[in-house]
């Protein structure tokens, strides 16, 4: 029958393609987003736990991230939890880590209020022992890692949300000037790494993150060494700060870079899909924000998976707040980041299979079909495929399916070995029917 063909070309017939939930392409065909970054002159980093860096957790933050930031394992009170007496080992694990996936380290953080060794905050120091102990720590924790490190957060969470100093171990004992003086003992031990000022709720434009803007200003017209200032960028839901953009501008115009460097979106748990949707949405606002700013040089989420972020523990009841979840799927909030960034990558339908028809060669009274089953987030043991024939079609035969036909109605079931379809795999089956008249692309279920 077929030197009856018409002269109808494959590829006109191959258009009528009925879509139906079909799955678009593997995760693994997406852009990381460090290659997005470095297209847009912006550095993609992500906090890290040293010990998880194996296995899926290292495969991503190695081929997803152009920065890595110790979550704990710089801070004082992990690498000398003893005076006198240092652990490197989860830090050098981390600069290891990084110099192998040509990575940048961005050091965190120097000098804080918190996460302290005890022996430090529980002694009765006088100033000048407090500020011996501080230059000593700086030049010793800096110069291990001279060279190695893109960027230092030298001095971490210095304001309260009014704008007046923290009150803290070094405020306290060593008046304001420990910022300044810190960041001069910085420099002293690594004159290649940009130093930083970091602080959180400092995102929009507000009485702290005036403060901090005045701060760098003096500080600069002091001639003390300031090179960036670290927003955290620890957010809530539907919150992203309105001037954020507008903000970090200004820190920009003052002369120096800007880093969001520590970001993450918490939300009410359980999450759902529109608080996902919300989240992909703020995820995509502060990338543009800061694509939008040339000296924004460095977006860095405080860890990339569910399974590896603070907020859980911290704040009771929120959570999901990263970009990946738990299980390192990719969720909206990935693709917010990969589209700011230029990425035009679609979020796979969580946990959709669907069914797919077209049309292969179609001649005078026959044409032959193909049906395709997809899952994406989702897998199926069995499967049936039902469509409603408008034009009079009528199958003649069916390979790779059973199919039976009532009136209209087409009903095609698995053949006893293709009932499975994996998480992001297909199966397909093929018929021949006749035709007359028109041959219109009928609409298929899965189920
Ligand atoms: C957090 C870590 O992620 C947690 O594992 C740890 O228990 C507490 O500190 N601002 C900062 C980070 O600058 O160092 C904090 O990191 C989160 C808030």
């Amino acid at each position: 029958m077929r030197s009856l063909r018409t002269g109808l070309s494959l590829t006109s017939l191959v258009a009528g393609l009925a879509l139906l939930l079909t799955a678009p392409a593997a995760h693994a065909a997406d852009t990381p987003l460090r290659d997005l970054g470095t297209a847009k002159g912006k550095v993609i980093g992500t906090a890290v736990t040293g010990s998880k860096l194996t296995g899926a957790y290292g495969d991503i933050a190695g081929a997803q991230f152009s920065s890595l930031t110790p979550g704990n394992a710089m801070k004082w009170g992990s690498v000398e939890p003893t005076q006198g007496s240092f652990n490197w080992t989860e830090a050098d694990q981390i600069v290891a880590f990084a110099q192998a996936h040509n990575q940048q380290v961005r050091g965190h953080t120097l000098v804080w209020h918190s996460q302290n060794p005890s022996w430090l905050t529980n002694g009765s120091w006088t100033s000048a022992q407090l500020g011996t102990l501080l230059q000593n720590h700086i030049s010793t924790e800096v110069g291990r890692y001279k060279g190695k490190l893109a960027a230092w957060d030298v001095v971490n969470e210095p304001f309260n949300e009014d704008g007046t100093y923290r009150s803290t171990l070094w405020y306290n004992g060593l008046g304001a000037d420990y910022i300044a003086n810190a960041l001069t003992w910085a420099r002293a031990a690594d004159p290649a790494a940009k130093l930083y000022i970091n602080d959180y709720n400092v995102e929009g434009v507000n009485a702290k993150s005036t403060a901090l803007y005045n701060l760098v200003k003096s500080l600069k017209e002091r001639g003390v060494p300031i090179d960036g200032v670290g927003l955290q960028a620890h957010l809530i839901l539907g919150q992203v700060p309105s001037t954020l953009q507008q903000n970090i501008q200004r820190f920009a115009d003052l002369g120096v870079d800007v880093a969001i460097t520590e970001l993450d979106i918490r939300m009410t748990l359980p999450s759902d899909s529109a608080e996902l949707a919300q989240q992909k949405a703020d995820y995509k606002a502060v990338t543009a924000a800061c694509v939008a700013v040339a000296r924004c040089v460095n977006l860095t989420v405080w860890g990339f998976t569910d399974s590896d972020s603070w907020v859980e523990s911290t704040f009771p009841g929120q959570g999901a707040a990263t970009p990946y979840d738990a299980n390192y799927a990719p969720k909206p909030a990935y693709y917010g980041i990969a589209e700011a960034l230029g990425g035009t990558s679609t979020p796979p339908p969580t946990g959709a299979c669907g069914a797919s028809y077209s049309v292969g060669s179609q001649w005078n009274t026959g044409f032959t079909g193909t049906v395709t089953i997809s899952c994406s987030g989702a897998s199926l043991s069995s499967w049936k495929v039902t469509w409603t024939y408008g034009a009079g079609q009528r199958i003649t035969q069916a390979w790779n399916a059973g199919c039976t036909q009532s009136g209209a109605a087409v009903t095609c079931v698995n053949a006893s070995y293709n009932g499975t379809v994996p998480d992001g795999g297909s199966v397909s089956f093929g018929f021949n029917a006749s035709w007359s008249g028109s041959n219109p692309v009928p609409t298929v279920t899965l189920g």
